[in-house]
């Protein structure tokens, strides 16, 4: 088995992956929305101090788990990147330990790629395998196959830190298509819950008070939506964001809930067309068969509703990813983790850093768009 660790922001979690099947035999997560909600926003910090607190104390519930006996345990897979430095290096330190006590391998893990594979993450729970979830192809695929462009896979990744579109290939073969020219799909959402004191993470309380404006039949706000005359494949949420800001300030206070709820709606409408248009661009463009959405984001409503109908238009598979895996978790990384065992793919422990960013050979230089 794998026992992956996740720490790179505010989700202290470890699992188990047997390698045989790849799939998850164990899984563990303590998140920090609490700690964090007075804030309106992750303080480094307190994140790093939580991880350092609760990464043993789960631990400890895994080893109870395996009934004390390690030795089914055959490498560390860890995130190293990218994420907050102070809260990665929490991570790497506990799998450092692990490894020099159990003798065992290391395996670094782009957290990135995780969300990737978190489309096929399958728990050993589900016995009849015909009830397992179906992953894209090309996540399954051997690295020396060469894919054609129509077999590729192409991913909506939409989290705190990222908003990309990536066309994956194989294991090996991930090249960034676009990416934000500013913040990200579920900072914008934690913005604008912050502006409006709903709390941490934003985006699900965005997404309840756009769903009552909907229920109450208000009419939700109007925003522009960013980089509309733009025809370039990037993304952009600041200038939303601002204007959402200067909106809120317009209003009465304190704010009605009829005002929250249309701010909320006419918010998320903007957001979930920006990223419909841009992937909208993306099809014209791409051949491939599948698409897939993943990142903590991609549990937004509207916007799985609004890509899936342009998967519909288009013709592609859409794939999602469950939305218990959708957020940062350890189960992902353990997933990456396996497919790197048996690539034979470690770091030797002097040699394990952690980055803020993501490293020059984690993905391809995309040469179709
Ligand atoms: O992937 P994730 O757990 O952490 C990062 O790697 O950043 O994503 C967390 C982000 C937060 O910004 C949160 O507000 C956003 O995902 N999020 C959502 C929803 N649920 C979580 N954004 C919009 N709608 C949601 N339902
Ligand atoms: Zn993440």
């Amino acid at each position: 088995m794998i026992l992956s660790i996740e720490s790179s922001c505010d989700d202290s979690s470890l699992a188990l992956t047997r390698i045989a099947d790849k799939k998850l035999v164990y899984h563990i997560k303590i998140s920090q929305d609490e700690e964090h909600s007075t804030y309106g926003g992750i303080v480094p910090e307190i994140a790093s101090r939580l991880h350092a607190k609760r990464l043993p104390e789960i631990l400890k519930k895994l080893k109870t788990f395996l009934n004390n006996d390690l030795s089914s345990i055959k490498a560390v897979a860890v995130t190293t990147r990218p994420g907050l430095s102070v809260t990665l290096i929490e991570g790497l330190m506990m799998a450092k330990t692990l490894c020099l006590g159990l003798q065992i391998p290391l395996i670094c893990v782009n957290h990135l790629k995780g969300h990737i594979y978190s489309l096929c993450i399958s728990q050993d729970s589900t016995k009849d395998s015909s009830k397992s979830k179906k992953a894209p192809p090309p996540l399954e695929l051997p690295t020396h196959i060469k894919v054609e462009a129509k077999d590729s896979l192409g991913v909506l990744l939409v989290s705190g830190g990222h908003t990309q579109i990536l066309q994956v290939n194989n294991f090996n073969h991930i090249s960034i298509i676009a990416q934000s020219l500013d913040d990200s799909f579920g900072e914008s959402f934690d913005k604008v819950a912050k502006h409006l004191n709903l709390g941490y993470p934003g985006g699900p309380q965005v997404e309840h008070y756009a769903k009552m404006c909907q229920s109450h039949q208000y009419k939700p706000y109007e925003f522009p939506i960013p980089l509309v005359h733009n025809p370039k494949l990037q993304f952009s949420f600041s200038g939303l964001k601002n204007a959402v800001r200067l909106a809120i300030q317009e209003l009465p206070q304190p704010l009605s809930l009829q005002d929250i709820s249309r701010i909320c709606a006419g918010f998320q409408n903007a957001v979930c067309e920006h990223i419909l248009r841009k992937t909208r661009l993306f099809f014209q463009h791409f051949e491939g068969k599948y698409f897939a959405i993943v990142g903590g984001a991609s549990a937004n409503t509207h916007l799985r509703q609004k890509i899936s109908n342009l998967c519909n238009e288009y013709g592609r598979e859409l794939f999602l990813a469950d939305l218990e895996f959708c957020s940062d978790n350890a189960a992902m990384i353990g997933r990456v983790g396996v497919e790197h065992y048996l690539r034979d793919e470690f770091t030797p422990l002097l040699e394990a850093q952690i980055a803020p960013k993501s490293l020059k050979g984690d993905f391809v230089e995309s040469a179709t768009f």
